[in-house]
């Protein structure tokens, strides 16, 4: 499906987000294991959280959807069951990633896997500490999925993360999970810690120090009520679009502000943004808030280190904005974008370049100089979600017409989004 965007003159009104889709994976698997009914609400529409539910579904788990709401009925520490056929985590790196934890647990051997783009994805990250926890996984040329996960007792791992992973880190505190003692992580700089707040609703013992988290195996959960805070990656499209075009003025209600999420309102800010915060408390021990953006001039500069985790699926719509920018925006140590759903530095400088704009390509990064006008072109998403919507806001601020090749791919984190960028656009 193609879609076109043509230029606005202003963006403005309301947005309501979709569940997180992080977190909504979260609750989802921690539901599926832990005793009686974990009911979440404004659980994400995104197809990736729904490649979860499925997942759990061919498990054992029972699992009932209406509109935003989902039921799991818990199945307990040792209750998964095998499934009839290889499991489908669909484009989903989350799914296949922090199942690949859960499964190294059961006693039962299963295979996963997923679309032709998570079949490019690499795997060693996961299953080189859950070997060390004593799981068997066979993988294609030993890094690709397909997985064939042969689980059984674990032992607990103290595991230094050579990349700065919430999915890998996920995935071994999961395992942990089923591991008699203490199974710690140490990052090498902080990332999303989801998986930690909602172990600790669940009822799981969970300590943070410095950039080290641990689990004490064999913990009792029970079943919880969740409400999913906004999705602030769905959010950060339209955070760009207002600051960009003149005149805008947008509200977002309900903005998920994890610590490890929150980066790019942080970055945006640092950069001249006027983006106004205001608390509107917590839902599951996430931070949540209003957001109210209106257009500004901004300077540009670096994105690097430490930084980058924070922001990671926010760098092609950061990009986007860099060609606005007075000085331009340098973004460096951010090789994990060419191991995404596609290599997303490539399908930037290519896409930014189709659209005019000069840019510079690093092996980690990439330069984007301030002040360029773009010009509508085709733009090739490569199935890949953040793309498709990246390009789209790129659209509204070029000249003439762009077109969204594969514009479907969008629902995998955010099905409603072409509906809603239209509702608060004017052209
Ligand atoms: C995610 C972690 C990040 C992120 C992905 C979601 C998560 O991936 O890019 O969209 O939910 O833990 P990595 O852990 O590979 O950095």
């Amino acid at each position: 499906m193609e879609i076109i965007i043509r230029p606005t003159t202003k963006v403005t009104g309301k947005v309501k987000l979709p569940g997180d889709k992080s977190i909504s994976h979260r609750l989802a698997m921690l539901g599926a294991i832990a005793s009686g009914k974990t009911e979440i609400s404004n659980f994400a529409s995104s197809q990736d959280c729904h490649s979860t539910l499925s997942c759990l579904h061919a498990l054992g788990v029972p699992v009932e959807v209406t509109a935003d709401h989902v039921t799991i009925t818990g199945r307990g520490l040792d209750g998964l069951q095998a499934p009839h056929e290889a499991l489908d985590a669909g484009n989903s790196g989350t799914t296949i990633r922090m199942l690949s934890g859960l499964l190294a647990g059961q006693p039962f051997s299963c295979t996963i896997s997923g679309d032709a783009s998570l079949q490019r994805r690499p795997m060693k990250r996961v299953i080189d500490p859950l070997f060390q926890m004593g799981a068997q996984i066979q993988a294609r040329e030993d890094n690709f999925p397909p997985l064939t996960i042969k689980g059984g007792r674990l032992r607990p791992i103290r595991y230094v993360l050579p990349v700065a992973s919430a999915q890998v880190k996920s995935a071994i505190l999961l395992a942990g999970l089923f591991a008699k003692g203490e199974t710690s992580v140490i990052e090498p700089s902080r990332t999303r810690n989801h998986t930690e707040l909602a172990l600790r609703e669940f009822g799981a013992d969970v300590k943070e120090n410095g950039l080290e988290v641990s689990v004490m195996g064999r913990p009792y959960l029970r079943g919880i009520r969740a409400v999913v805070p906004g999705d602030l990656s769905s959010a950060a499209f339209f955070l760009v679009a207002a600051t960009c075009v003149a005149g805008s003025e947008l509200l977002i209600d309900e903005a998920g502000l994890n610590c490890g999420r929150r980066g790019v309102i942080d970055v945006l800010s640092a950069m001249g943004a006027e983006i106004e915060i205001f608390s509107q408390g917590q839902q599951g021990g996430e931070p949540i808030g209003r957001l109210k953006v209106q257009s500004a001039q901004l300077r540009g500069g670096k994105l690097a280190g430490e930084q980058i985790p924070g922001i990671i699926d926010e760098i092609p719509i950061l990009a986007v904005l860099a060609t606005q920018t007075e000085n331009g925006l340098e973004i460096r140590d951010a090789s994990e974008l060419r191991v995404k759903e596609s290599d997303r530095i490539r399908a930037v400088v290519d896409n930014l370049r189709g659209m005019g704009a000069s840019v510079e390509e690093f092996p980690d990064g990439l330069f984007v100089p301030g002040r360029q006008k773009l010009r509508g072109g085709r733009i090739k998403t490569h199935g890949d979600h953040r793309i498709a919507m990246a390009f789209s806001v790129a659209g509204l601020m070029a000249d003439g017409e762009t077109v969204i090749e594969e514009a479907e791919c969008a629902a995998v984190s955010f099905p409603e989004f072409y509906e809603k960028l239209r509702s608060v656009t004017i052209g």
